[in-house]
């Protein structure tokens, strides 16, 4: 996605940001937009408190003097901003291209809206195509592959994990887990296969966002769509 477009994304959520909010502040190339977007904001006199997703996003924030608080000083927020690898017509999405998942999801559930940014090439008719990032903890991580093998045949996906690597090593999240990466093709079943992987033991977070984002702001060259979720 081109520069532009994500800053153009980022711009349209940055409308949902209000002057005193309590905000989750993702992680990612178009979360770098909004945290810019909304450092120029700030330079203005606007007046927000965050919680960075990531130890990356942190640092810009801290840069652009964009006040950040935690989940300790802060556990209830009003609104997180992230983007997302994929994302489905419900607004289900796979996260966690940029390892930061567990944080995001954490970050994104202690908020009452999450608001997803991305290009419209990211929006899916099903899930799956982009490699599932699964975090684990680095002690016994060959069982737990093999848990997982278990998880994807009894959902009829083949087991195609991949330990993510940086210049040969493992790389290592924010909270020091690993990650395999799941290329499953496509996902047929989200909402069963995520609650296997959330019972599965070893396993921290996974990248399934389900029932989650309350609306996302795809742009495109047409322009920006504005997509709601839409639940009962
Ligand atoms: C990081 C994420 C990112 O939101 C996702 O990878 C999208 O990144 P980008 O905006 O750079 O395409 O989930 O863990």
């Amino acid at each position: 996605m081109s520069a532009e477009l994500k800053d153009k994304a980022a711009r349209a959520a940055l409308e949902c940001v209000e002057d005193g909010m309590r905000l989750g502040i993702g992680t990612g190339s178009t979360a770098d937009a909004f945290i810019r977007a909304l450092g120029e904001k700030v330079a203005a006199g606007f007046r927000v408190i965050g919680v960075p997703t990531s130890e990356r996003s942190a640092a810009l924030c801290r840069e652009l003097a964009i006040a950040l608080t935690t989940l300790e000083e802060t556990p209830e927020l009003d609104l997180a901003i992230d983007g997302a690898d994929e994302i489905d017509a419900a607004l289900n999405c796979i996260k966690g291209g940029g390892g930061a998942h567990l944080r995001e999801k954490i970050v994104a559930s202690a908020a009452r809206r999450f608001v997803v940014i991305a290009d419209d090439t990211k929006l899916v008719k099903t899930l799956g195509a982009f490699p599932l990032p699964i975090e684990v903890v680095a002690f016994g991580m060959g069982a737990t592959r093999r848990r997982l093998d278990r998880i994807a045949e009894a959902h009829g996906l083949e087991p195609a994990f991949t330990l993510r690597q940086k210049d040969g090593v493992p790389v290592r999240t924010d909270s020091g887990h690993v990650i395999f990466d799941a290329s499953f093709g496509r996902i047929p079943d989200p909402e069963g296969l995520a609650a296997s992987l959330d019972g599965c033991v070893g396993v921290v977070e996974h990248g399934l966002f389900l029932n989650m984002a309350e609306r996302a702001f795809l742009a495109g060259a047409t322009g920006v769509a504005e997509l709601t979720a839409d639940r009962a």
